[in-house]
């Protein structure tokens, strides 16, 4: 028997956990999936199946993976979700109840899980090599069924991921292969930063390895076409603070942010530090190398949100507000950074065939009302024109709560394709996954595809193409 979830803003509303698996074989369609636009959308996100410990406390970024599978095929749409079998999931769920402590902190495992490691799974869902990967940035990649969602197991690529993996590798165009790096790589709070290279046909190429300054959480890094940069910015991870009953993530004021460059596919003996006032992001829209300097396009704010200080005390809303910004990293050891755009936004996207290059175009969720966790609350997608500034807009109404927008390309330029989102209007308690034309963002959806039942608040999407 599972017990009542406690009063906590993640776990009501559009957190609601579902905990419920489906599959719904034709979805009711208003408007015409585009010709050609074939293949599947993947949404990874958290949906908790046991509440934690009563004296522990939840948090956004520690519910079970969830993933959701909506195939396009021949004019029409059918989607699934399943639950990432990780071991966590299969212990608790045989127990009946939560084992784990939130993000695994050992005040709160039960003894027979400690120190077995804590994966939730419950971040990315990355298509690789014809394998599907549910991304959790403290635990290797868990690979899924493309088709069926059926966990297969950790995927270590023959044991050069020895640990933790991003939730945001990168593909690079050049090639198709993939670039991923683990923090804490040495164990929770240590300075290691292992980096990867995986081929196209998922063989692994190379692996390195670097320390941080400290032991930042890093949550994404800029791969260009000559460059890797790891952001070491000041969300500390400490186990000794959390042993203490402190947050074991936290803002440390004191500390700068600092940029680790070196070459792409370097064994990190080239890395060169660039230090510079403390500053934030989750997540990078794009980078690329500008002569000898390097820009990084960021969601970036003043200070993380959801991440308390050391003291346990939370942000002020308005230093963790994220807008386009532009980071230039000199190649005489310089960093500046400048406002793109004022939208309030979150989980840029790309096209992925610029990837690492100049480009064009950043897709975005946005809102004019105010977010209270930074990563919900988003009624609108938008593409915002990087040279002209230009913002081309939808708004889904008041109660609407958009996803990550994922480009699918449909034609040989770039941003020529389609923008495919979740949408929950929490008005009706009705979830959609909207397709709009990426060039004319400000028409509104060409589709709309009715979920069966409401889709919880989640993470990050991806595009598996059906060719
Ligand atoms: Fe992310």
């Amino acid at each position: 028997m599972s017990l009542p979830f406690p009063d906590n803003p993640y776990l009501k509303g559009y957190y609601r956990p579902f905990g419920a698996e489906m599959d719904a074989p034709d979805l009711v369609i208003e408007g015409k999936i585009p010709e050609g636009l074939e293949g599947t959308f993947y949404r990874n996100g958290p949906d908790p199946a046991h509440p934690p410990h009563p004296d522990d406390r939840y948090h956004v970024f520690d519910g079970d993976g969830m993933i959701y599978a909506i195939k396009l095929a021949g004019g029409r749409a059918s989607m699934k979700n399943r639950y990432v079998r990780t071991r966590k999931y299969e212990l608790e769920r045989a127990a009946g109840r939560r084992l784990f402590g939130v993000f695994g902190n050992p005040r709160f495992n039960d003894p027979s899980v400690s120190p077995m490691e804590y994966n939730t799974a419950n971040t990315h869902i990355w298509p690789h090599a014809g394998q599907l990967l549910a991304l959790m940035e403290g635990c290797p990649p868990t690979a899924l069924d493309p088709d069926t969602l059926e966990t297969v197991g950790y995927e270590t690529f023959e044991n050069t991921v020895t640990g933790p993996f991003t939730a945001h590798p990168k593909t690079d165009p050049a090639d198709g292969a993939m670039h991923a790096f683990g923090y804490s790589a040495k164990g929770p709070g240590s300075t290691a930063i292992r980096y990867n290279i995986v081929d196209a046909q998922g063989r692994p190429r190379h692996t390195a390895w670097v320390d941080q300054p400290y032991a930042s959480m890093m949550h994404d890094f800029a791969l260009t076409q000559r460059h890797i940069v790891f952001p070491c910015l000041p969300v500390v991870i400490s186990m000794e603070r959390a042993m203490q009953g402190k947050p074991m993530a936290a803002w440390e004021t004191d500390r700068p942010s600092v940029f680790g460059v070196m070459a792409k596919g370097s064994d990190g003996a080239d890395i060169r530090w660039v230090e510079t006032d403390p500053t934030f992001m989750f997540h990078i829209a794009n980078s690329f190398d500008d002569g000898d300097d390097i820009v990084i396009d960021v969601a970036g704010s003043k200070r993380a949100p959801l991440m308390p200080a050391a003291d346990g005390s939370l942000p002020d809303p308005q230093q963790t507000r994220f807008t386009l910004k532009r980071w230039r990293i000199g190649h005489n050891g310089t960093f500046r950074e400048e406002q793109i755009d004022d939208l309030d936004l979150q989980f840029p996207r790309i096209d992925d065939r610029v990837q690492g290059s100049r480009y064009a175009r950043a897709f975005v969720n946005g809102t004019a009302r105010p977010t209270a966790g930074r990563l919900d609350g988003f009624d609108s997608i938008a593409a915002i024109h990087l040279e002209s500034g230009n913002r081309d807009e939808f708004s889904f109404g008041d109660g609407a709560y958009c996803g990550e927008p994922v480009f699918v390309p449909a034609g040989t330029s770039e941003g020529e394709g389609w923008l495919l989102n979740l949408v929950w209007d929490s008005h009706a308690n009705e979830s959609i996954l909207a397709i709009t034309d990426a060039r004319n963002v400000s028409a509104g959806p060409v589709a709309r595809i009715r979920m069966p039942a409401r889709v919880p608040g989640g993470f990050h999407c991806h595009w598996r193409s059906a060719a």
